[in-house]
C-alpha cells in the first residue's frame, strides 16, 4: 500500500518476480480493460480520468474473482487492493479460510517526491512498466525497454487530477493504513530512497 506515486507498481513487480508468486494491480488492471474497450472498463474510465476510486462494488468482485482463480493458489501479491475499508473487510473475508493475509506494507513518501515522480512518469501501454522522464528513463527515448512501444503520459498524472487523487487517498485510504496497523501485521518502510535501496527495505519486510 502507498500513496500515488510511493512506488507500488515498481516494487511488487520486482516482488513478485522474486518470490515467483503471481501479482495483480487493480489500476492496471482496470486500464486493460479500458484498452479492450470492455464494459468494465468504460466504468472504470468516468472515475479514474477524474481521480476517484472505482465503486466498491466493482471493484471487489473483480479482485476477488481473480484470487479465486488457480493460478493464485499459491500466493500472490496484490498492488492498490485494499484502498477503502469495504475492501479491506472483504479481503480479510475472502482469504481467511486459506490462512489470511501474511504481511501489509506501506511504503511511506512525502507528498512533493509523489508529485515529482507523478509528473515526470511515462508508462509502457502494452507491459504497464513505469519509467521517469529525469529518474529512470528509458534506454532509447520514448519506447519501453522490454516491449519498444511507445511510452505515454497517464490521463490521472495530470497536474489538475493529481491533487485530487491525493486528496481522494487521505479521505479513504489512510483509514486502511490505521485498520492494518491495528490487526498488527502492517510493516512501514521509507520510500524515498532510491529503487534499490526501496527494493532492499521491502525484501526485509517481506
Ligand atoms: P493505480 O494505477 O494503482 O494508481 P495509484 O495508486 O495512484 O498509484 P500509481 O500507479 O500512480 O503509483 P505507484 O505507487 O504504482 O508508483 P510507480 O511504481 O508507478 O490506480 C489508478 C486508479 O485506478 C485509481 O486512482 C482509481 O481510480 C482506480 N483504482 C485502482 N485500484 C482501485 C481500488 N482498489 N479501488 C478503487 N479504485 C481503484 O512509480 C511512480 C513513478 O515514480 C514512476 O515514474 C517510477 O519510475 C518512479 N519511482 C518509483 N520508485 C522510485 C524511487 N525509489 N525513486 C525515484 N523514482 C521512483
Amino acid at each position: 500500500m502507498g500513496p500515488p506515486g510511493s512506488g507500488k507498481g515498481t516494487q511488487v513487480k520486482r516482488l513478485s518476480e522474486r518470490l515467483g508468486v503471481t501479482r495483480m494491480s487493480t489500476g492496471d488492471l482496470f486500464r486493460s480493460h479500458q484498452a479492450r474497450g470492455t464494459e468494465l472498463g468504460l466504468v472504470a474510465r468516468s472515475y479514474m480520468e477524474k481521480g476517484e476510486y472505482v465503486p466498491d462494488e466493482v471493484t471487489i468482485g473483480m479482485v476477488m474473482e481473480w484470487i479465486d482463480a488457480p493460478e493464485q493458489s499459491a500466493g500472490f501479491v496484490l498492488d492498490g487492493f485494499p484502498r477503502t475499508l469495504a475492501q479491506a473487510e472483504a479481503l480479510d473475508k475472502g482469504v481467511a479460510e486459506a490462512g489470511g493475509i501474511d504481511r501489509v506494507i506501506y511504503i511511506r513518501v512525502a507528498r512533493d517526491e509523489l508529485i515529482r515522480r507523478l509528473t515526470g512518469r511515462l508508462v509502457c501501454p502494452k507491459c504497464q512498466t513505469p519509467y521517469h522522464a529525469v529518474s529512470a528513463p528509458p534506454t532509447v527515448e520514448g519506447e519501453c525497454d522490454h516491449c519498444g512501444e511507445e511510452l505515454y503520459q497517464r490521463e490521472d498524472d495530470r497536474p489538475e487530477v493529481l491533487g485530487h487523487r491525493l486528496k481522494v487517498y487521505e479521505r479513504e485510504t489512510a483509514p486502511v493504513i490505521e485498520y492494518y496497523r491495528r490487526s498488527a501485521n502492517l510493516k512501514e518502510i521509507d520510500g524515498e530512497g532510491t529503487t534499490e535501496e526501496v527494493e532492499r527495505a521491502l525484501n526485509v519486510a517481506a
